[in-house]
């Protein structure tokens, strides 16, 4: 397979040239920037780039869309309610456009990239006066350039399945950082609206991989979460004889104190070597988000996700025969079109055999332009509802099992916030992911330190510092 396509330095310069015409026309005028990201870890990533060209732009960032003369919404389209909420927070802006038709609102990100949604923003939200797919996120500059040049309103949805680097990114301050891998999606699960708006798969270089994680590490991040649609397939454009596996091998060789994730994983391409590499490894986080949407046969077949429940578990058995204390946690759509109640047992039999410690469960939503929005769906709302309410009562015996089960436990933790509860004022993370609120005499942010659990609820563990 060939190398993916990298945009040329040449026109990475001429953004810069752009991002400079941008930074004489509005720098140092106080203008300021609100960015709003709906969606996933991908969209969030995305987000830090763009606020990364608005700051070098000049633009101080603000909380509060009224006080912005620039506002930014990236968008998700995986599901309904996302694109609703989406429309739904820009048509609210209509009135503050009408009172300061000078700010600029802007929309980029998966919605963007799909033609019944443009059509609706060209026709019916003329406040938005920039939209920009997510295979154009790189022309940033030049957009907003020609914006603020007058013209009324600028659509890019173009753009190549290709790889941008040497981009500004701003990220948020702490202690954790997410660092992009891979781009698109190859998989074509038949839900799935992915891959029709983030292309096909394309891997970044190890090499400018490994320097994002040595300047990340420098700036202090110690919780760094390897991004990508299905990271196990990385590296299969590359054309070098490198795997996720040996990626990850060669990361955690990166000097420093830092813990490294990643998500999200296809189990069709998880492999043994996959659990043998994370289990050597001392930096990478014995956690893995392994999604397995169904527990049915049937209706994975349908799904297009080319394993079984079988397959599944069997994968399950051998990381947690090379991680005991691995913490997993998975997502599952309930009500893909045609499910019947027995293929829905096979769900609720899975969840109660693996025991998952989190769970993100979905109600199927219909995506048009995805084959399955083309299949029968006979099961009515109420009875989806009904099936995801047992759903979640099953999850939730499972959790409140596991979390007493760590009272009186030992745990490193890096403590990453301040947390609601007076008692315990810190937040923290285990290395599997799981929320510790922390107590105790010089906790410090940003450090990993010794706990002792003396407490469990269904959402957090609270700890007491090590002395
Ligand atoms: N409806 C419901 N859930 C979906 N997901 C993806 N597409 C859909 C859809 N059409 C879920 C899958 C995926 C997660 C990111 O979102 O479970 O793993
Ligand atoms: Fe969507 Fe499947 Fe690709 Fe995940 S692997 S992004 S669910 S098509």
């Amino acid at each position: 397979m060939s190398a993916p396509i990298m945009v040329s330095e040449q026109e990475i310069q001429n953004q810069y040239t752009y991002l400079d015409a941008v930074s004489r026309m509005i720098g140092g005028r106080g203008k300021r920037a609100y960015t709003h990201t709906f969606g996933c870890q991908q969209n969030e990533a995305d987000t830090e780039r763009i606020r990364g060209m608005l700051a070098e732009m000049g633009y101080e960032m603000t909380d509060s869309p009224e006080e912005a003369d620039f506002i930014l919404f990236n968008t998700c389209a995986v599901r309904e309610h996302a694109e609703d909420r989406a429309f739904g927070n820009i048509g609210a802006l209509r009135q503050l456009k009408k009172q300061r038709p000078d700010i600029i609102i802007a929309l980029c990100g998966c919605m963007a990239q799909q033609e019944k949604n443009v059509e609706k923003i060209k026709k019916s939200y003329p406040q938005v006066s920039l939209l920009f797919g997510t295979h154009a996120l790189w022309r940033f500059p030049s957009l907003l350039y020609r914006v603020l040049n007058g013209e009324k309103r600028v659509f890019d949805i173009g753009g190549e399945d290709d790889i941008a680097e040497g981009l500004p990114v701003l990220r948020e301050q702490g202690a954790k950082a997410w660092l992009s891998i891979m781009y698109g999606c190859n998989n074509f699960c038949t839900y799935c609206i992915v891959p029709y708006v983030r292309g096909r798969e394309r891997s970044r270089r190890p090499e400018d991989i490994e320097k994002e994680l040595r300047e990340l590490v420098a700036a202090g991040y110690k919780d760094i979460t390897l991004l990508g649609q299905n990271v196990n397939s990385y590296g299969k454009d590359l054309g070098l004889d490198m795997d996720f596996s040996d990626l990850l091998r060669r990361l955690n060789d990166v000097p420093g104190d830092f813990l490294l994730r990643f998500m999200t994983s296809h189990p069709k391409d998880a492999s043994p070597k996959l659990f043998d590499t994370m289990a050597d490894c001392p930096k990478i986080a014995k956690q893995l988000h392994l999604p397995f949407q169904s527990g049915s046969d049937a209706v994975l077949r349908r799904m297009n996700r080319r394993y079984t429940a079988e397959d599944y578990c069997k994968l399950i058995d051998y990381a947690r025969d090379r991680m005991p204390d691995i913490v997993l946690s998975s997502d599952i759509i309930v009500g893909f079109p045609g499910e019947r109640e027995e293929d829905f047992q096979q769900t609720l039999d899975l969840v109660r055999k693996v025991r998952f410690d989190l769970l993100f469960t979905f109600l199927y939503s219909k995506r048009s332009g995805t084959p399955a929005a083309e299949y029968d769906d006979p099961a009515t709302p109420e009875e989806k509802q009904d099936r995801f309410a047992r759903l979640l009562r099953a999850q939730d015996e499972i959790v409140a099992a596991r979390q007493a089960a760590y009272m009186g436990r030992t745990l490193r933790v890096l403590v990453d916030g301040a947390a609601k509860s007076p008692e315990h004022p810190f937040t923290a993370r285990t290395e599997g992911n799981l929320l510790v609120c922390v107590r105790g005499d010089g906790i410090q942010i940003g450090e990993f330190i010794e706990v002792d659990v003396e407490k469990t609820s269904l959402r957090c563990l609270f700890a007491v510092k090590k002395e």
